[in-house]
C-alpha cells in the first residue's frame, strides 16, 4: 500500500518507519526542511531506540520524505495519516491549529489522489475534533465530501517514548474509529495494519470517531490517575512508616489492579500524561461536567515534587549551599524533559537560594534542561555532582543510579531524598524515600 504521513515528530516518524517495515511504501510530509533532509538520509529526527536502524534500512527505497504535499499525488497515496502536534493552550485545552492547517494543505491535493483516499487522524485530539475540525478543513480546500469522496478515520496511538517502535510492533490493541461510509475507511485501516493482524492475535476495536478520540484520553487519564492514586496511597504509607512498594506489590497481584503503573514517587511528566489529562478535564468542563477525580490526579501529581523538597527542608537548610539533582529527563532512556518532575524541583531549589548542580546520564537531557535553566551547573558524572552537596534529590529512575553508593560520601551533608526508589538506605547517609521509610 502507498501511505502518506503528515508530521514527522516522534509519532509520525515511528509510524512511518514501522509501516515501511510492514512492507508498505511510505511518504512523509513535514514543513521542516532539516527534518525532511535527515529522514531522506535515513537519520531519525527524534531520539528513539530502533528508529534509526529502520530509517536507515528503508530511506530512499520504500520511505521518502518531502516538504511538498503535491508529491503525495505522484506517489499515489491511498491512505494519509495526520500526525501533527496538538500543543496545550493556557487553559489546558488543545490547540488544533497545526492539525487544521495540515488538513487544509492536504485538502488541496486530495482531489488529485486516485479512488477513495482515506485520511486518518493519529494526533491526540479531543472528542469531536476529527468530525468538526479536520473533516471540514479537508472539505473546504478539496471541495470533496467526507464519506462520499474520501474516508475519514481516527486511529490513536499508544506508543511510549523510549519504546515506541516495540510498542508499535506489539500493540495491546488497535483502535479504528471511522465515520459511516460503508466500511470503506475501515477496510483501508485494516489493509494498513494487515501485516500485524495476520501475524498476531491483536484485539481490534472498531468504533466511531469520537469514541476513538476518547479512548486515547481515557487510556492516558486512567494510567496517570493510577500513578496518582498509588502516590496518594504512598504518601499515606510514608506517614505510617509503611513501604508503599510492599503495598503495591501486594495489591498488584489482584488481576483487577495489575502490577503495572504502581511505581509511586515523584509522579508523571512527559509530553503526554500532563497535557492529555489537562485537555480532557478542560474539554469535559467545556461540556458542563467537572471531572473532580482527574483534577485530583493532577493536584496529587503537582504535590509530589513539593513533598520531596519538604522532606529535604526537614534535614537541611540549602540557602547558599550546593544541592545535587540526579535525573532530568521525565523518565529513563529519553532526553525529553517536557514536564519533567525535575522542573518543579529545580524551581523549588532556586526559590530556596540553593546552588544547583545537576546530572543526567543522557547529555541531551541536560542540554534540553539548560535551555530552561541556564544558571544550573550541569556535570558529566555523578561524583562531581555529589561532591560538596548538602543534599541530593533523585528525580528520574535511571537504572545506573541504583549503583551509586560510596559517591554519597563525597557530599558535605549526606541528605539523600529519593523520589524514585532507586537508592538503598544505608549507614552513613540521611535517607528519605518519598513513599517509604
Ligand atoms: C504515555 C503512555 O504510556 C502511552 O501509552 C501513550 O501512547 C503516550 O503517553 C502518549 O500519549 O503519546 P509516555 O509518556 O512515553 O507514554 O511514558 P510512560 O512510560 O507512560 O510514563 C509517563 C510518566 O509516568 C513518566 O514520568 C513516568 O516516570 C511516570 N510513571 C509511570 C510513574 O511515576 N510510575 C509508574 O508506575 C509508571
Amino acid at each position: 500500500m502507498n501511505i502518506g504521513i503528515v508530521g514527522s515528530g516522534y509519532v509520525g516518524t515511528t509510524v512511518a518507519a514501522c509501516l515501511a517495515d510492514f512492507g508498505h511504501e511510505v511518504m512523509t510530509v513535514d514543513v521542516d526542511e532539516s527534518t525532511v533532509t535527515a529522514l531522506n538520509e535515513g537519520e531519525a529526527p527524534v531520539s528513539e531506540p530502533d528508529l534509526g536502524g529502520l530509517l536507515d534500512r528503508y530511506a530512499g527505497s520504500t520511505l521518502w520524505a518531502t516538504t511538498d504535499y503535491d508529491d503525495l499525488v505522484d506517489f499515489g497515496a491511498e491512505v494519509v495519516f495526520l500526525a501533527l502536534p496538538t500543543p496545550a493552550n493556557e487553559d489546558g485545552s488543545i490547540d488544533t491549529t497545526y492539525v487544521e492547517a495540515g488538513a487544509e494543505a492536504l485538502g488541496e491535493v486530495l482531489g488529485d489522489l486516485d479512488g477513495y483516499p482515506t485520511v486518518v487522524v493519529k494526533s491526540t485530539v479531543t472528542p469531536g475534533t476529527t468530525e468538526d475540525v479536520v473533516g471540514p478543513a479537508l472539505e473546504r480546500t478539496s471541495g470533496l465530501r467526507v464519506a462520499e469522496d474520501f474516508g475519514l478515520a481516527m486511529n490513536p496511538e499508544f506508543l511510549r517514548e523510549g519504546s515506541a517502535v516495540a510498542d508499535f510492533q506489539n500493540p495491546d490493541k488497535l483502535v479504528f474509529g471511522t465515520s459511516d461510509d460503508g466500511d470503506r475507511a475501515l477496510d483501508a485501516l485494516e489493509a494498513v495494519y494487515a501485516p500485524i493482524l495476520d501475524a498476531q492475535d491483536v484485539p481490534v476495536v472498531r468504533t466511531g470517531l469520537r469514541e476513538a478520540e476518547l479512548i486515547k484520553y481515557a487510556n492516558n487519564a486512567f494510567l496517570a490517575a493510577k500513578v496518582s492514586l498509588i502516590n496518594d496511597i504512598g504518601n499515606i504509607c510514608k506517614e505510617f512508616g509503611v513501604d508503599a512498594y510492599e503495598v503495591a506489590d501486594a495489591i498488584g497481584l489482584d488481576d483487577r489492579i495489575s502490577e503495572q503503573f504502581l511505581r509511586s514517587g515523584a509522579g508523571w511528566g512527559g509530553s503526554c500524561f500532563p497535557k492529555d489529562v489537562s485537555a480532557i478535564v478542560a474539554a469535559a468542563r467545556e461540556q458542563g461536567y467537572d471531572p473532580e477525580l482527574l483534577q485530583a490526579a493532577i493536584d496529587v501529581n503537582d504535590r509530589q515534587p513539593q513533598r520531596m523538597l519538604d522532606l529535604m527542608d526537614q534535614h537541611v537548610d540549602v540557602e547558599g549551599e550546593r544541592v545535587a539533582v540526579l535525573g532530568l529527563a521525565f523518565k529513563p532512556h529519553t532526553d525529553d524533559v517536557r514536564n519533567s518532575r525535575a522542573i518543579p524541583i529545580v524551581e523549588g531549589l532556586q526559590e530556596r537560594g540553593a546552588d544547583i548542580i545537576a546530572y543526567d546520564p543522557n547529555p541531551a537531557a541536560a542540554d534540553n534542561m539548560r535551555e530552561r535553566f541556564p544558571d544550573v551547573e550541569y556535570l558529566a558524572s555523578p561524583s562531581p555532582t555529589l561532591s560538596g552537596a548538602h543534599a541530593v534529590l533523585i528525580v528520574t529512575d535511571w537504572p545506573e543510579f541504583s549503583d551509586l553508593d560510596r559517591e554519597f560520601d563525597l557530599m558535605s551533608e549526606r541528605v539523600v531524598i529519593d523520589g524514585r526508589r532507586v537508592v538503598d538506605r544505608r549507614e552513613g547517609i540521611t535517607y528519605e524515600g518519598l513513599t517509604w521509610e
